[in-house]
């Protein structure tokens, strides 16, 4: 069994995410605020976007190299209707261990069951809060967190895993943690707090607005004691608690407080088919064009681990230093790159 390319710091490539779009039906302020994202950006023309099979036969090339887990993002990944076809692709011929979604859940209530009948293993939905305006102030339009929450009813009814992130951000969300933890904790989905991460080059981003993933696990402790339990696999983002009164656990994602890249094993693919090797990298290569120009099986696999093999990317490790000496680097924008 090949073990595939491992990087500088002797990280081995495992994830895959795939960005399938770059638009989205939410403007959510930490990630596409609508100031910025409004009706006129320049969002990626369809020829730019990867075609199904595009992206399967980049997919085939990664899984030749030793990933095992494949995670479909965006934007938002429902916009595409070809999705249960991709998923398809990737469980049927390419025998992905693995295949997981992101979603903001809009969409997610129709889309369920198709996905689940095509081999879908897992999705994440994005839940910020329960209230209406909080929620709505969240996904930046207004829209209801009651037809998110009927799409992760779909979801978990159709055979689905799921679990729940929840972007933190003080003095917007961080009164309504409790809220949520008592719901999600009912239906037994995981949630996920993430830190608010200074992604993109957009989302005004400040430091004090992150609230550290210790504070919210003492405060959830305080009302439903917790005790950590280790990873799920290695290298999970993911930190996890269990409720003692066995209700469930959760997760902190924490980025900013307690880095995790030296289990990084991530490798990106932009919705315009460009290889990244970090979520705050500011360019990546051009795999696509490399396809369309005719590379194929080992050429591509050769290119890749080439690149893999190269990496040096530690940047939640090596942010406070940045931030310290005023270093502010250009960043890829989440929904191109895909989170
Ligand atoms: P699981 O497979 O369920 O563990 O999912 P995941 O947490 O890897 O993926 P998801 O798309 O749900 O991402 C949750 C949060 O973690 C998002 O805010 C991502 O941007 C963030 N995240 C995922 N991978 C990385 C990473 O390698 N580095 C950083 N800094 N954040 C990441
Ligand atoms: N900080 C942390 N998480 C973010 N996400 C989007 N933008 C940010 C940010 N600035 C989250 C979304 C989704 C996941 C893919 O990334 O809420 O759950
Ligand atoms: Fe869309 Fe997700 Fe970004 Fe919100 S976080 S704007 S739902 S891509
Ligand atoms: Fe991986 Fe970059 Fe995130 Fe570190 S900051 S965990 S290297 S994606």
């Amino acid at each position: 069994m090949p073990t595939g390319p491992h990087d500088r710091y002797q990280r081995p490539l495992r994830d895959l995410r795939i960005s399938v779009t770059d638009r989205c039906n939410f403007r959510c302020p930490y990630c596409m605020p609508r100031e910025v994202f409004g009706l006129n950006y320049p969002f990626l023309k369809d020829p730019q976007l990867m075609s199904l099979d595009e992206i399967t036969q980049i997919a085939a090339a990664f899984v030749a190299l030793g990933v095992e887990k494949i995670r479909l993002t965006g934007g938002e990944p429902l916009l595409r209707t070809d999705l249960p076809d991709l998923v398809r692709a990737l469980k049927q011929e390419l025998k992905v261990k693995e295949v997981a979604l992101t979603t903001n859940g809009w969409l997610l209530e129709k889309r369920a069951e198709a996905l689940r009948a095509a081999g879908l293993d897992r999705v994440n939905v994005s839940v910020d809060s329960l209230d209406p305006d909080t929620a709505g102030r969240m996904n930046g339009l207004g829209f209801s967190v009651e037809r998110v929450l009927k799409g992760i009813a779909a979801a978990a009814a159709a055979g689905l895993s799921v679990k729940i992130n929840c972007v933190v951000q003080r003095g917007v969300n961080d009164g309504q943690l409790l809220d949520l933890a008592q719901y999600f904790r009912e239906r037994r989905h995981p949630l996920r707090f993430i830190e608010f991460m200074d992604v993109g080059n957009t989302n005004h981003w400040q430091r004090d607005q992150v609230v550290p993933a210790k504070e919210i696990v003492e405060r959830l402790h305080a009302r439903w004691p917790l005790e950590p339990i280790g990873p799920a696999y290695r290298g999970e983002v993911a930190a996890r608690y269990r409720y003692v009164d066995g209700g469930g656990e959760i997760g902190l994602i924490s980025s900013v407080t307690e880095p995790f890249c030296r289990d990084c094993h991530r490798a990106r693919l932009s919705a315009d088919g460009r290889f990244f090797t970090c979520l705050f990298a500011a360019l990546g290569w051009d795999v696509l064009g490399a396809l369309r120009a005719g590379a194929r099986g080992r050429e591509l696999e050769h290119f890749l681990a080439r690149i893999w093999t190269g990496r040096l990317d530690r940047y939640s490790d090596e942010r406070a230093d940045l931030l310290a000496h005023g270093e502010i680097r250009p960043k890829a924008e989440m929904s191109y790159l895909g989170g």
